[in-house]
């Protein structure tokens, strides 16, 4: 061994205890961190939890906006789909027959319009899905959680919600195949959109 390799070692030997007590004082737990809703004077705002950026938009957003602009042909099929993507995300505020009466509304949140507003009957069903997709007023955007077919799919049912209540007999007649019952609900099928359920609680 030469000279200074060996004052090399020596000079380890020395240190690493010192090194390795470093260590043991500053375990990763106990390691100074900045937990989310701590105070940081670092940013102007004081706050530790940053704001998204202005115009920030998730990896997938650009794919999903451009299925938008895909508008399904309104069929028994797509109205099942609304159905019941409107019972999770709409009813606990509009109610299951879109009065605006959901149970949390019930509970305090501010009440939305009923769908059957005449400014709501006339709307096009793209304002329902651009609602959905923006959020409106105090209601905040479901872009995040419905799938750009299932907004359309829910506007056709917030349409089929609107005739079932608003509509001349005829206009449900109209709504009826040539060839005869399919798809209409058979008497006291669970299934028949009409009834209020939660109204009658
Ligand atoms: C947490 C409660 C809540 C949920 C859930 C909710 N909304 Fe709303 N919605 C509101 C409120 C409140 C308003 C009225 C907002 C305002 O005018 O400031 C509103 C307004 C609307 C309007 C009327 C916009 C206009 O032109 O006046 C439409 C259409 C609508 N919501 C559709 C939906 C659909 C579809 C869903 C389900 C995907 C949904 N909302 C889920 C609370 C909710």
């Amino acid at each position: 061994m030469s000279a200074v390799p060996r004052l090399a070692s020596a000079v380890l030997a020395v240190l690493a205890p010192a090194l390795l007590s470093a260590c043991e004082q500053q375990s990763m737990e106990t390691q100074p961190k900045l937990k989310t809703y701590s105070t940081a004077a670092a940013f102007p705002d004081n706050a530790v939890a940053r704001e998204i950026p202005f115009g920030t938009v998730s990896r997938n957003e650009p794919a999903r906006i451009a299925a938008l602009a895909d508008r399904p042909p309104v069929d028994e099929a797509l109205l099942r789909r609304g159905r019941e993507q409107y019972e999770i995300y709409c009813t606990p505020c509009h109610g299951l027959a879109g009065h605006g009466d959901g149970i949390i509304v019930q509970r305090g949140f501010p009440q939305p319009p009923s769908y059957m507003e005449p400014r709501l009957l006339s709307a096009d069903s793209q304002h329902f899905v651009d609602v959905i997709t923006h959020g409106w007023g105090v209601m905040y955007p479901y872009a995040a959680r419905v799938e750009p077919r299932d907004r359309w799919a829910i506007a056709a049912y917030i349409r089929a919600l609107q005739v079932s209540q608003t509509g001349a007999p005829r206009d449900v007649a109209a709504a009826i195949p040539a060839n005869g019952a399919q798809g209409t609900p058979e008497a006291g099928d669970d299934d028949a959109p009409s009834s209020n359920r939660e109204g009658a609680r």
